[in-house]
């Protein structure tokens, strides 16, 4: 079996990021990380992916002002000098310009903790919480033009309990989107490679 070369583009924390990489040891899940990209120097998942033995950098957006294109450039190009096949954005807090995104068309995937369509953008659990829904979870999907709209891979649902604030939904949110998102990357190589 081919395993699809993996890029994980990171903000922070870096959890779902660790999700990835430790599905990903086992030599016959679909993808091999190859490459963990921040686009903050500070973002805490770079030393884990180093520690794990993949090569983690950081392309700086502040260095680039308001030319978001030009960040992007280098993102774009930092990733075809690497191989990459395919891109799972984790946490991942820059919006992609069309110009980006229409480059890896069908080959990045992001995770957002809301039951898609319901609550794209930010603040998903606090949204959830004031609409008085019963329960919340996670989406996987394409990436396409429209943030948090792309074709749904996979999701996954938790309840929402009384006394729930933004806080305990997302920590109960989290451990589900380590369960699906490599559940969902897998399903996404398997239609990559079908191409
Ligand atoms: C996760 O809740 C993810 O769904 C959202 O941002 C958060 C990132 O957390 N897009 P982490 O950096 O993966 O720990």
């Amino acid at each position: 079996m081919t395993r699809l070369r993996l890029a994980i583009l990171i903000s922070g924390r870096g959890s779902n990021m660790e999700a990835l990489l430790r599905a990903a040891r086992d030599p016959a899940y679909p993808a091999e990380p190859v490459l963990v990209l921040s686009n903050r120097p500070d973002a805490a998942g770079l030393q884990f992916a180093e520690a794990a033995g993949v090569a983690a950098l950081a392309i700086d957006h502040k260095t680039y002002g308001k030319d978001r294109e030009a960040f992007e450039f280098h993102v774009d190009s930092t990733l075809r000098g690497a191989g990459v096949e395919v891109i799972a954005l984790a946490g991942f807090m820059r919006v992609l310009t069309p110009w980006f995104v229409k480059r890896w068309e069908g080959r990045m995937i992001n995770i957002h903790p809301s039951l898609l369509p319901k609550y794209k953008g930010l603040d998903t659990h606090q949204r959830a919480l004031d609409a008085g829904d019963t329960e919340a979870g996670c989406t996987v999907h394409w990436v396409s033009a429209g943030v948090d709209e792309g074709e749904i891979i996979a999701q996954a649902r938790v309840p929402i309990l009384p006394g729930d604030t933004a806080e305990t939904l997302a920590a109960r949110t989290l451990p589900a989107e380590h369960k699906l998102y490599p559940e969902a990357l897998a399903k996404a190589c398997a239609v990559i490679a079908a191409r």
